[in-house]
């Protein structure tokens, strides 16, 4: 019988993955612990740290009965039966394998940790992602220091998205459990799947070894990049020949084999995972000598690369003349996707970054993202973002080309041009006319989601520029 459960990890997985077992299982304590004091504090708070919608509900509603944050991680460890680890597991930024394979730091300081300070048997959860064979090395941790205490380490990989974190969680596609295939793994896997059974119908419930459950997180995260890599390849052939991508994939969606659901072209994909688990995934093939295989999985990222710069290059500075410097271009929507206020990776800082090297005056509204964090992520080198100990370091100088507003009109105000970047539903609705007229002309919109009806927008007046569709 599972009574006490500990997470250590409190960001975009940890919380909202503890909330809803808290929420699903009445009978077991979940604590989810955090070196980030602030993180802590933030979720005992009325201000969680992270924006998820239906996220505050689940946590009202657990948040001193059976759910509780804190950061006596060592405590709670010792106390725990089940201990996920739900740590960030960045790109490493020097050494070898620097620019792709996966830094284990946080991984590995929080199975030391575990191995310091258990005193009982425990089930150890990889919750974070993590390259193929990191069970084996996480055995060896525990083992070599334990003192007689039997650990069992599963592979529980996590396959929410966020903005739907909730609903993903509460009806899971799948649950992916692997561990070892001894009497003593396949009992460690049984007492995770019973805390599962609480509300996952066992049909969902995919039961694997360590290695088929590391390895489907990163291809999964793979095959659905690779896709929007895909549809954005396709985008670009649809400007140069008149094709409409919406019209293109819709069609080649409707073909149940292939389905409707990823194929929006973009900006670009952002995010925490798929760059930083298909690198990983890169430099696994070529330590295994796969290097067509690891050409193949790099080539997606590139496309991407590719079309982020493209929006900046081919659409803003060549439309507008090859000029935009001292020019004000509004940026509207910065976060890597709606109904998140993340920013990790989001393309938005490779546009930002791009018009900056132009000159231009940028003015961002964004509904979920401050000021702070914008200014923090146009100062920040690449992969610095997920290494807690460079974020200590920094104090960011603003970036005095940047301002950042509240308002979608009153980021409009003046400029010469518009870069929707985030599919936020409400910049479907805003008033086009009126900020049409407020703009200098003549007055460009680049809508780098779809979000707009590029025909109605002509008809104001704006010279329109919509990802994968005739000009
Ligand atoms: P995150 O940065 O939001 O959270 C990680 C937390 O771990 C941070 O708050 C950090 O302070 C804490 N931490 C680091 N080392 C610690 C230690 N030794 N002791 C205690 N706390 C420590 O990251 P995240 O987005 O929650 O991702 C975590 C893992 O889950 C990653 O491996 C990621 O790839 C994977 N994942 C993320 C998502 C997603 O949507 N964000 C989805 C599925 C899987
Ligand atoms: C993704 C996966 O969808 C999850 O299954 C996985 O658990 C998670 O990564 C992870 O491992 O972190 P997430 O990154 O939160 O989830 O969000 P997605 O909805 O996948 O979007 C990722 C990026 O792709 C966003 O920038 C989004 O705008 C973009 N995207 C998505 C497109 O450009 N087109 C699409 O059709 C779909």
């Amino acid at each position: 019988m599972v009574k006490k459960i500990c997470c250590i990890g409190a960001g975009y997985v940890g919380g909202p993955t503890m909330a809803v077992i808290a929420l699903k299982c009445p009978s077991i304590e979940v604590v989810v612990a955090d070196i980030s004091v602030d993180r802590i504090t933030a979720w005992n708070s009325d201000l969680l740290p992270i924006y998820e919608p239906g996220l505050e509900d689940v946590v009202k509603k657990c948040r001193g009965v059976n759910l509780f944050f804190s950061t006596d991680t060592e405590k709670h460890i010792s106390e725990a039966d089940i201990i996920f680890v739900s740590v960030n597991t960045p790109t490493k930024t020097c050494g070898i394998g620097a620019g792709k394979a996966a830094d284990l730091t946080y991984w590995e300081s929080a199975a030391r940790m575990i191995a310091d300070v258990a005193k009982s048997d425990k089930i150890v959860v990889e919750k974070s992602t993590v390259p193929v064979k990191t069970a084996e090395a996480i055995e060896k941790i525990l083992t070599h220091n334990s003192k007689g205490i039997n650990f069992q380490v599963l592979s529980n990989p996590e396959f929410l998205a966020e903005g739907t974190a909730i609903q993903d969680l509460f009806y899971p596609d799948r649950v992916l459990i692997g561990g070892r295939e001894t009497p003593g793994g396949q009992k460690a896997i049984e007492t995770l799947k019973e805390v599962y059974s609480n509300w996952v119908p066992e049909d969902r419930i995919i039961t694997a070894n360590l290695w088929s459950a590391e390895l489907s997180k990163l291809a999964a995260n793979a095959f659905l990049a690779q896709r929007i890599s895909s549809v954005n390849a396709i985008s670009a052939l649809c400007e140069a020949t008149g094709a409409d991508i919406t019209v293109v994939a819709d069609a080649v969606g409707k073909n149940t084999s292939i389905g409707p659901e990823f194929l929006s072209a973009s900006v670009g994909f952002g995010g925490s995972c798929f760059q930083k688990d298909i690198l990983n995934l890169v430099y696994l093939c070529e330590c295994h000598g796969l290097s067509e295989v690891a050409l193949y999985w790099k080539h997606v990222v590139q496309m991407n690369d590719y079309q982020k710069d493209e929006v900046c290059r081919a659409w803003v500075v060549a439309s507008m003349f090859n000029a935009v410097s001292d020019k004000k271009i509004a940026i509207l929507g910065f976060a890597f996707k709606k109904d998140t206020g993340d920013t990790r990776e989001t393309a938005a800082i490779d546009v930002c970054k791009g018009l900056l090297r132009e000159k231009a005056e940028i003015s961002i509204y964004d509904p979920h993202v401050t000021e702070d964090q914008i200014q923090r992520d146009l100062t920040m080198n690449k992969f610095d973002w997920d290494h807690p100990i460079h974020l200590q370091q920094m104090s960011p100088s603003p970036v005095k080309q940047v301002t950042v507003t509240w308002d979608a009109y009153e980021a409009t105000k003046g400029a010469h041009g518009i870069c929707i970047l985030t599919e936020w539903d409400e910049f479907k609705q805003l008033d086009y006319k009126k900020i049409y007229d407020n703009m200098k002309k003549p007055a460009f919109l680049f809508d780098g989601r779809n979000v707009v009806d590029p025909e109605k927008l002509r008809e104001i007046g704006f010279i329109v520029y919509s990802i994968g569709r005739p000009l």
